[in-house]
C-alpha cells in the first residue's frame, strides 16, 4: 500500500514535458531567419505532421489551460479562416508541401465552434496545399460534446478524420458547476454515438483529476459513468493549476481543490479501475485497450510524446498553423506562433509567417530530450541503446542526475542498474519528478514557484 502522506512530499512545480526544452526556454534568439532556414532545409523524405489551432470558445471553463479566444462573433471566426489561408500560402513558399502528411490534428479551443461549412473551407484549403496525405494518416480533432452536430461530423468523416477526442473532465454536478462547465451525460453520449455512426476509428475522452470538490468517491462515480461510453482511449490529466498565467483559474476557490494525497489516491484508483476494465496505462496520463497501436509502439520502443500527447508517429516534422501553435523539427527545433491575435495578423499582413519565438536544440538538449522523452513515454531507459545512439558513457554524462535519482530508488519508485532505469508502478505516478534530474534548465527555475504546475 502506498504511503500517500510520504509521497505528497514529491508535490512540487515541474514541467509536463510535452517538449524538451520546455516552452520557458523558447526565446527571440531563435530568429525568424533561422526558422525559415530550418523549414527550407528539412529532409524532403521526412513526413509531415500538421497541427491547426482553432482557438475559439463561447464560455470559459474555469480550469482551462488551453490557448483560447472567447467570442461569439461569427465575423471574428471568418476573419481567422482568412488568415489561416494566408498563413498556409506563405508556408508553401518555405515547405515542400508534396511531402507525405502522416498526421493532422485540429486542436483548440473548440474546433467545432466552426460550422460544418467553415470546417469544410478550412479542410479544403489544407488539402489544396498539402496534396499528399498518406492513406493511413491519423487525422484527429478535439471536440466539446456540447458543440457538435451531424453535419460537422459528416464533413470530418468525408475528409478522412478518423480520431476524435471529447472533453468530459468530470460528470459530478457539483464539480461541473464549480468549474463552469455543466455537461450532462446524455449530451456526451449523443456526441460519442455520432462519432461511431461516422466510423471514427478511435473515439476518445478527456478527464481531469484535481478539480474543485473532487474526492475519491466522486471520481469513482465519474469513472463508472464514463466506462459505459466505452471509449477507445482515455486521457486522465492532472489538473495544471497556474492562476498566475490563466486569469479564469482565479475564479476557482483553491480551498476546494483536493489535497495531493487525495489526488494520488484518485490516480492510483484510476489505474486499477482501468486495468480491471481491460485498459492499460500509456505514458503519464493515457489509457487504451491492449490491441491499440500505441502498445505495439511501446513494444518496439517507438512511442513518442509531443504537444498532443502520445503518438506512434515519430520522426515527422511537425508544422503548427494558427495562433500560438507550436511546431517541432525532428529533434532539432521548436517554433511557436504569436499568441496575440493582432501580432499574429500583422505578421501575415507583412507577408511573413507568424513565428514569434522558439529554440534550436544544441547537442546537450538533444541528449536530454531523448532521455526525458523515453522516460515520459516508455517509463524506462535502455542505457545500452542510449550509449550506442549518442556514443557516450551514460554514468559519466549523467553523474549528477544519477545522484539525484538515488532517493527515488530508496523510495521504491524506480530500479536502476548499469543497463536500465525502470519505473516501478508507483513511480509512474511521479514520472515528471523522475525526469526532472535530467533537465538542464531545472536549476534556473527552481527558486520560482510561478513557473510550472505541481507534479501531484
Ligand atoms: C482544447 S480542450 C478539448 C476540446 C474542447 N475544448 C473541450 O473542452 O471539450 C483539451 C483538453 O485539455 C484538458 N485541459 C484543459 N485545461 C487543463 C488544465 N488546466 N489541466 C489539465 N488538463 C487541462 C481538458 O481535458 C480538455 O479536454
Ligand atoms: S476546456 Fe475546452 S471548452 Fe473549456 S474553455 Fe478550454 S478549450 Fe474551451
Amino acid at each position: 500500500m502506498l504511503d500517500f502522506a510520504k509521497f505528497t512530499t514529491y508535490s512540487k512545480p515541474g514541467p509536463r514535458y510535452t517538449s524538451y526544452p520546455t516552452a520557458l526556454e523558447f526565446k527571440d534568439s531563435f530568429t525568424y531567419d533561422s526558422y525559415i532556414n530550418k523549414l527550407e532545409n528539412q529532409d524532403k523524405k521526412r513526413p509531415l505532421s500538421l497541427y491547426f489551432h482553432l482557438p475559439f470558445c463561447r464560455n470559459a471553463c474555469y480550469f482551462c489551460g488551453c490557448n483560447v479566444v472567447f467570442t461569439s462573433k461569427e465575423d471574428k471566426m471568418l476573419r481567422y479562416i482568412e488568415y489561416l489561408k494566408r498563413e498556409m500560402e506563405i508556408l508553401t513558399k518555405h515547405v515542400d508541401t508534396s511531402r507525405k502528411v502522416i498526421q493532422m490534428h485540429f486542436g483548440g479551443g473548440t474546433p467545432t465552434f466552426f460550422s460544418a461549412k467553415e470546417l469544410e473551407t478550412i479542410i479544403k484549403t489544407i488539402k489544396g496545399h498539402f496534396k499528399n496525405f498518406a492513406k493511413d494518416a491519423e487525422i484527429s480533432c478535439e471536440i466539446d460534446p456540447r458543440h457538435i452536430n451531424e453535419e460537422q461530423m459528416k464533413v470530418m468523416s468525408r475528409a478522412g478524420f478518423n480520431r476524435v477526442s471529447f472533453g468530459i473532465q468530470d460528470f459530478n454536478e457539483k464539480v461541473q458547476v464549480a468549474v463552469h462547465r455543466v455537461q450532462p451525460y446524455d449530451i456526451t453520449k449523443k456526441a460519442m454515438d455520432l462519432a461511431r455512426k461516422y466510423n471514427m476509428i478511435s473515439v476518445n475522452v478527456d478527464l481531469i483529476y484535481g478539480l474543485p470538490f473532487q474526492t475519491l468517491e466522486t471520481f469513482k462515480e465519474t469513472l463508472e459513468k464514463v466506462i459505459t461510453l466505452n471509449p477507445n482511449r482515455f486521457a486522465v490529466f492532472n489538473y495544471a493549476h497556474v492562476p498566475w498565467l490563466k486569469k479564469t483559474m482565479r475564479k476557482i476557490d483553491e480551498t476546494t481543490l483536493p489535497r495531493p494525497d487525495v489526488k494520488l489516491q484518485i490516480m492510483q484508483y484510476t489505474i486499477k479501475f482501468m486495468e480491471s476494465h481491460g485498459y492499460k496505462m500509456i505514458g503519464m496520463d493515457h489509457f487504451a485497450k491492449p490491441d491499440d497501436e500505441l502498445f505495439k509502439a511501446i513494444k518496439k520502443g517507438e512511442l513518442h510524446r509531443n504537444f498532443q500527447g502520445y503518438t506512434t508517429k515519430g520522426g515527422a516534422d511537425l508544422i503548427g498553423v494558427g495562433l500560438t501553435s507550436i511546431g517541432e523539427g525532428a529533434a532539432d527545433y521548436y517554433a511557436q506562433n504569436f499568441k496575440d491575435m493582432h501580432e499574429y495578423e500583422a505578421a501575415i499582413d507583412a507577408g511573413k509567417l507568424p513565428f514569434e519565438r522558439g529554440v534550436e536544440l544544441n547537442e546537450d538538449d538533444k541528449i536530454r530530450q531523448y532521455v526525458i522523452m523515453e522516460l515520459m513515454s516508455n517509463f524506462k531507459l535502455d542505457i545500452g541503446r542510449f550509449e550506442r545512439k549518442f556514443k557516450l558513457v551514460f554514468k559519466e554524462y549523467f553523474a549528477d542526475a544519477i545522484e539525484q535519482l538515488h532517493p527515488f530508488v530508496e523510495d521504491g519508485l524506480i530500479d536502476m542498474d548499469d543497463k536500465h532505469i525502470t519505473c516501478k508502478p508507483t513511480g509512474t505516478l511521479l514520472i515528471r519528478n523522475i525526469s526532472m534530474p535530467f533537465d538542464a534548465y531545472m536549476g534556473k527555475h527552481a527558486q520560482s514557484k510561478k513557473t510550472f504546475s505541481k507534479t501531484v
